[in-house]
């Protein structure tokens, strides 16, 4: 009977033991699941942490770059307001081109990042071809000024359509665009001509008398003393007096404020169309009429 009660403990020994293994192991597992839940959690933890520091850095970054864009935004703002109120003034070069005063001219405008209008003879286009690519390259605008220099207002019909188609077809030859404006010699227009054009008539505003006086100081004095906003002004690139003294206007405009742009862009500028066979001599308030 002693026997068969130690027996007995004996196998409710084991069956604890073995129960209490099973169960333990559970346990175990249980807390390997635990364990790993936890890890999963110090993970994603870890994880949210990173998350929250990179929206906290985002966050930090953020104004920084909304101010930044502000920036950009208001710089971009005051250079197109400024575009649209800033002095301007056409400088237009007439009976060019001339293998070297033309081009020092250009290299002048191109220093101090201007442009202007070249209206040129169709004789010395042909004559002074690379000259006008490289005018034209630079971003300066060439116009038509006729082939020959002939006072249009003396031709009949078809010499006016011939002096300037001529001259027209010459351009596009060389620069791949047809000229948009017409300088007439000598600025003569009547109904005729107006008539026949077929291009807008531009004039100027400023006579710098540069063909007249040949004089650096002069031609640079008149044009500064006259020179406002809208300008279109009126020199000769055949003149080496010329080609010093529009190196001095260039720069001295530009130290004034001035935006030295060719005509068409001046006039698109101030939202007025060029139409063909209208004169015009200057542009001040188109903008203002809005
Ligand atoms: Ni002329």
């Amino acid at each position: 009977m002693k026997k068969i009660i130690q027996a007995a403990s004996v196998l409710i020994v084991i069956i604890i033991i073995t129960v209490g293994y099973i169960s333990g192991n559970a346990g175990g597992e249980k807390h390997v699941a635990l364990n790993a839940e936890a890890k999963i959690s110090i993970e994603s933890g870890k994880q949210l942490k990173t998350a929250e520091r990179k929206v906290q850095q985002t966050k930090a970054a953020l104004p920084d770059t909304n101010i930044k864009q502000e920036t950009v935004t208001k710089s971009a703002m005051a250079v197109s307001q400024q575009d649209i109120h800033a002095p301007m003034v056409a400088i237009t070069f007439d009976d060019g081109p001339h293998p070297k005063y033309s081009l020092e001219i250009a290299e002048a405008l191109k220093k101090h990042g201007a442009v202007a209008t070249f209206f040129v003879l169709g004789s010395r286009a042909e004559k002074y071809k690379s000259t006008i690519a490289a005018i034209a390259k630079n971003g300066n605008e060439i116009g038509n000024h006729t082939y020959s220099h002939k006072e249009l207002t003396r031709l009949k019909k078809t010499e006016i359509i011939n002096e300037l188609g001529k001259t027209s077809d010459i351009l596009k030859d060389i620069t791949g665009v047809k000229p948009v404006l017409i300088r007439p010699a000598y600025g003569s227009v009547n109904d005729k001509v107006r008539l026949y054009a077929g291009s807008p008539l531009i004039l100027w505003s400023i006579d710098t008398l540069d063909w007249k006086t040949r004089d650096t100081e002069k031609i640079i004095h008149k044009t500064l003393n006259e020179v406002k906003d809208g300008d279109i002004i009126l020199m000769h690139d055949i003149y080496g007096t010329t080609a010093k003294a529009a190196e001095v206007i260039i720069r001295e405009l530009k130290a004034r404020g001035y935006r030295m742009v060719t005509v068409s862009q001046l006039y698109k500028a101030r939202g007025t169309d060029l139409k063909p066979g209208r004169k015009y001599d200057h542009c001040t308030s188109g903008h203002r009429k809005k």
